[in-house]
């Protein structure tokens, strides 16, 4: 539905200020649609050049996508901070929300005892001279990745796996390069990719990884960066399997003009072995964030790669934000070498993997089809999500419509199943149930 909001402007800037405007403001929604550039440059009085014009400048920075007949809409999450009262609402209360792909708070291992330590061995101030990579914590990430096949004597460390990627893309490919990026794939990353200009090519998943025949395709289609999930795939659960990273693997070997990019967020987490693909090109990053372990807040990923690209990346935060705080550095450490906070970790992946397996068996039983080979999603098929996300709040259970994850891939619904206690698995998958297969329509005679 075209959105009612008056665009305003006589050049191209004024146009997209104006767009932007409504955004920011909260008038233009997500899914809302700009009106053809025809009918706004007549409102306008300007030229349809000038009206297109604005829409690409906006289309570049992400705010906007442009798909055929639907015309143009405002993206799924612009990279335009809201003004507070813009934000999503919170799902109703007493709804128990499933919908956020994060980890459950219970299960985090906590700070207090870590912080404490720190507080009383904190050393000196640290200036701008001794910055970067704690030479301990690259010891220690270097040994942990070595021992999953990684090689990583050329390590640096980010804000995150997120901020890592960005500024791998950034750093490699120009506006309007084509990304390959799975598909379904994880939302965060779609928005990245949109609101640096790059053009996302979908890569089809199954439970083993991106398929060989999907990554053909898209290095056709000139893909020049490739971003694979190692494990616990967001939105589906895929973890790239032996035979999936040798088959990628040869295909991709001696690429010269791929930059390829491995995110293994699930890290410690994951029951299944890691199948890198790392090193099989000559331009390669594999990026281990600690936040679905250890907390999304700690913000910090390690990034192992070869040499220039890890010069890159570590090169581009020395002339911007500068580098990841040596406070968070040494207490990621302090988390990596306490033995209980491992045993709790551990813990974690088991609960997860317990409520993973345990709704996808409560699904089986009613017949119904869903997927989730790791992590803490369950990715579920359905013919309108829509309908099911709407059934399904309605019984009370806040899921993601996938169409937040998805570019060509049929619709589904996100699960997170991370919060799940044992006694939830019924009600949620007979609430489930009913909203992929709806009552019979009740005729109007017996
Ligand atoms: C696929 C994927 N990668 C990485 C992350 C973690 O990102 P970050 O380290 O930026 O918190 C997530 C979190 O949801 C994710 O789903």
């Amino acid at each position: 539905m075209a959105a009612h909001y008056q665009i305003l402007g006589s050049t191209s800037a004024a146009i997209s200020a104006s767009v932007e405007t409504g955004i920011r403001t909260g008038v233009l929604a997500a899914g809302d649609a700009l009106p053809p550039v025809r009918s706004l440059a007549t409102t306008l009085a300007v030229s349809p050049a000038t009206v297109a014009r604005a829409y690409q400048e906006l289309r570049q920075r992400g705010l906007v996508v442009t798909a055929g007949r639907h015309g143009t809409r405002v993206r799924p999450r612009p990279p335009v901070a809201p003004r507070r009262a813009a934000r999503h609402p919170a799902p109703a209360p007493g709804t128990r929300d499933l919908s956020l792909g994060q980890p459950d708070p219970r299960l985090l291992p906590p700070l207090g005892p870590h912080l404490a330590a720190l507080a009383t061995g904190i050393g000196p101030p640290v200036g701008y001279a001794t910055t970067g990579v704690h030479p301990a914590l690259a010891e220690a990430a270097r040994s942990r990745l070595a021992a999953d096949g990684v090689p990583a004597d050329e390590l640096t460390v980010t804000g995150g796996a997120l901020d890592g990627i960005e500024r791998l893309l950034a750093s490699h490919l120009r506006p309007g390069d084509a990304v390959a990026v799975e598909d379904p794939g994880w939302a965060n990353l779609l928005d990245l990719v949109a609101a640096l200009g790059l053009r996302p090519v979908g890569v089809p998943v199954d439970d083993e990884g991106p398929t060989v025949t999907g990554v053909r395709d898209a290095l056709t289609l000139g893909a020049r960066a490739l971003v694979v999930t190692s494990r616990a795939q967001n939105p589906t659960g895929a973890a790239v399997s032996a035979g999936r990273a040798e088959a990628l693997r040869a295909l991709l070997a001696g690429r010269a003009d791929l930059l390829l990019i491995e995110d293994d967020h699930a890290a410690e987490l994951s029951r299944l072995p890691l199948h890198p693909l790392a090193g099989a090109t000559a331009t390669w990053a594999f990026v281990r964030s600690v936040s679905k372990p250890y907390g999304p807040d700690l913000r910090l990923a390690v990034l192992a790669g070869d040499e220039v690209t890890v010069s890159r990346v570590a090169g581009r935060a020395r002339v911007g934000a500068g580098w990841v705080s040596t406070v968070l550095q040494r207490l990621v450490l302090s988390l990596w070498r306490d033995p209980a906070t491992t045993t709790l970790i551990h813990q974690a992946a088991d609960a997860y993997e317990r409520r993973r397996s345990g709704l996808l068996a409560a699904l089986a039983d009613r017949g119904v089809v869903a997927h989730g080979r790791s992590g803490i999603n369950v990715w579920l098929p359905v013919p309108d999500e829509t309908i099911t996300v709407t059934a399904l709040r309605d019984a009370g259970w806040s899921v993601a419509p996938g169409g937040l994850s998805r570019l060509g891939a049929p619709p589904a619904v996100r699960i997170t199943v991370s919060s799940l206690d044992d006694a939830d698995l019924t009600p949620l998958a007979d609430a489930v149930a009913a909203a992929v297969r709806p009552a019979d329509p009740i005729g109007f005679t017996a």
